[in-house]
């Protein structure tokens, strides 16, 4: 493991250079935005069919796309976006307020590793393509355990890493291009979930131009 303070320095430092230009690359197109449209394919799957509205916060939110694709869908979503890059927050919060959604929706510039949240705040917790960036990832699940409702879900893609492709895309090549950064194999992740007090722990692996792993828990 890298030494934390350098990890996180150079998460913020790569996000506050990349907010303005970062909806224009094509990793957002064709990685992070079919990220968010699983968490909806899982979200539909849940509360499809309830009208009752549900608080859902997404951690290291980038540009706010989720928030974004949540007003366009019928999913009575109340959303908290929390990214460690103000930058980030920025942009994702004007694009909130051009685009008339910003009512229900929120950013927060903060780290996932203290979460500004009171004890059972959230229905849902979802976390994409940043989770890798975490010096302490066994301490974020447990405070995302901590801010879910009992029944709350917690909903994690990032890189897969455990085939030889995406060893060689995750470990070796995003490993060289954003290090120092950690792509946890599924059995570490699932051992984060289990030590934290989740159940109902599942997978799901999907591919776009890298593969991609879906963790599910229940808190
Ligand atoms: C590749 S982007 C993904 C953004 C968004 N989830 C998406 O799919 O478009 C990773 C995000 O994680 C954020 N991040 C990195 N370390 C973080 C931390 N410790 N706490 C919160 N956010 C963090 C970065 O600032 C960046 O916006």
């Amino acid at each position: 493991m890298h030494l934390p303070h350098h990890m996180k320095r150079q998460a913020k430092d790569e996000f506050e250079a990349w907010a303005e230009t970062y909806d224009n690359s094509l990793l957002h197109r064709f990685m992070f935005q079919p990220s968010y449209r699983m968490f909806l394919q899982e979200l539909q799957a849940w509360r499809g069919g309830v009208t009752e509205p549900f608080d859902l916060l997404d951690i290291g939110c980038g540009t706010g796309s989720l928030a974004a694709m949540l007003a366009l869908s019928p999913l009575p979503a109340s959303v908290v976006g929390l990214d460690y890059s103000p930058a980030m927050c920025n942009v994702a919060d004007r694009k909130a307020r051009q685009t008339h959604i910003s009512d229900g929706v929120r950013f927060v510039s903060a780290d996932s590793e203290h979460l500004p949240f009171a004890d059972a705040s959230f229905d849902v917790v979802t976390c994409s393509n940043s989770f890798h960036h975490y010096p302490h990832q066994q301490a974020v699940v447990h405070d995302i355990r901590r801010i879910l409702r009992p029944g709350g879900r917690f909903m994690l893609i990032d890189g897969f890493r455990d085939n030889i492709v995406g060893w060689f895309v995750f470990d070796v090549i995003i490993g060289a291009v954003e290090k120092p950064v950690f792509h946890a194999p599924w059995s570490t992740i699932h051992t984060y979930l289990q030590a934290a007090g989740f159940r109902d722990i599942r997978r799901r692996k999907f591919n776009y131009w890298f593969p991609l792993l879906l963790t599910v828990g229940t808190a």
